[in-house]
């Protein structure tokens, strides 16, 4: 069995968001460790790129490289922003993190800002997470009352503050340019890269921008070192990764495996195959902006430079099985539906590529489509990919892409020729 419960072991006591009972289970040690021992910034930077941590978020960008480029020696104030947008449809891992297990999070951020030299951390949170919104609240109030966020913590003369900030329920707000608009009371357009935000962030000023996910994992690479972390995953992606498996299996939820774990195994194994013996007909990998695979390309190893080599992204983790029930061009023109809707509207290519091809696929599913409306579909996909401001055209056009090359039959069987 490839699961490994590193970030989501204390899931299952409903009492960990309580201080004590974290506490009781060894949350914060790494974190007084840090400020007793006065280990250098530098060097636990170092060990976070040892440990070879992936951004968790979606594009899975080392965390440690990332700390490295904010410019030490900025007369700016710093900021953290953790990402808490999850917006990525079929993810639901990071609510978990934020539910069940608040103050791993919390140390996390601690040590991701006492390396970085940040005194102020915002966690932009989605807008419908109030479950969440008010126990992540608690356990900030409560690590303040307990000395271990705040003011002068534990007497070591370093300030930590952090602030939650809600969104407002838009999926470009997890984009990290976006998000910083949006934390910063502008609406929530992308911003051009670069400058990236490790320099040019939050109010003008330099950023670290981590996924909640990638933060959790920052205590337990303190503990056991970064080489012993990476070596739980592969060479290039250290660790472990929260996946939210959704739709045919017959045991859907939020699993920990380690980084290169097979997604078959993940499917079979681990959920326990496609639900009532059926047969599966596609796999959304990583995440509805991920290229769908067909049942014989999921052989494959859950790690990111896999998963582009098999022609899709591991993303944010989100696996969204389906059985042989599934009408593709339905599931395409739901998925259009979302980015239409979703798209911020500044880029000309994003906001008429998804409501056409929304329109397009709509029209094809109500029986009027003809043969040459996927090869339009395929045009306008190319013109979104990389042409944009922000991923968002990219994370419709792929998806386009992978949907009608592969299904291009049951997309053509409903033409009315
Ligand atoms: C349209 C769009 C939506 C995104 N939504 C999220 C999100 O909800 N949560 C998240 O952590 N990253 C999201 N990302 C990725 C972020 O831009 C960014 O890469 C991430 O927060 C960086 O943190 P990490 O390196 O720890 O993954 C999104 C990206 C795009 C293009």
């Amino acid at each position: 069995m490839p699961e490994y419960k590193l970030v989501s072991k204390n899931f299952d006591y409903p009492d960990q968001p309580e201080l004590q009972a974290a506490v009781s289970r060894g949350a914060y040690e790494q974190w007084k460790r840090v400020l007793s021992e006065q280990i250098p910034p530098d060097k636990i930077t170092e060990e976070v790129k040892t440990a070879k941590l992936r951004g968790q978020g979606g594009a899975g960008f080392p965390a440690g490289v990332k700390w490295g480029f904010v410019p030490k020696a900025s007369r700016k104030p710093k900021y953290l922003c953790v990402n808490a947008d999850e917006g990525e449809p079929g993810t639901f891992k990071d609510r978990k993190l934020l539910e069940r297990d608040p103050h791993q999070m919390l140390e996390g951020i601690a040590i991701a800002c006492y390396a970085v030299d940040i005194h102020t951390a915002f966690i932009y949170m989605r807008g419908e997470f109030y479950e969440p919104q008010r126990i992540v609240q608690q356990a900030i109030d409560d690590a303040v009352a307990a000395g271990l966020l705040g003011k002068n913590i534990l007497d070591s003369g370093f300030d930590l503050n952090v602030i939650i900030h809600m969104g407002a329920g838009a999926y470009i707000c997890g984009e990290e340019t976006a998000l910083l608009n949006s934390l910063e009371g502008w609406k929530g357009w992308p911003r051009l890269k670069p400058p990236f935000p490790a320099v040019v962030g939050a109010f003008r000023s330099p950023t670290v921008i981590n996924n909640v996910e990638t933060l959790s994992g920052v205590p337990h690479i303190l503990r056991m070192g970064g080489e012993a972390f990476q070596k739980i995953g592969t060479e290039k992606d250290g660790g472990t990764k929260l996946f939210a498996v959704s739709g045919h299996v017959e045991k859907p939820g939020v699993y920990e495996l380690t980084m290169g774990s097979s997604l078959k195994e993940l499917i079979y194994d681990v959920c326990g195959g496609i639900k009532g013996g059926k047969k599966l007909k596609a796999v959304i990998p990583g995440g509805s902006s991920a290229p769908v695979l067909k049942p014989e390309e999921i052989d494959v190893p859950l790690e990111f430079e896999s998963m582009a080599a098999a022609g899709t992204m591991l993303g944010s983790g989100a696996v969204i099985v389906m059985d042989e029930t599934v009408s593709i061009p339905q599931i395409f023109m739901i998925m259009a539906r979302f980015y239409a809707h979703e798209s911020c509207g500044q880029c000309t290519q994003c906001r008429e590529g998804c409501t056409w091809i929304y329109k397009i696929s709509q029209k094809i599913l109500a029986g009027q489509g003809k043969p040459s409306d996927i090869d339009l579909m395929l045009d306008l996909a190319d013109n979104m990919n990389g042409k944009t401001v922000c991923p968002l055209g990219a994370a419709m056009a792929m998806p386009t892409i992978a949907f009608l090359n592969k299904f291009r039959g049951e997309f053509e069987g409903m033409m009315k020729n």
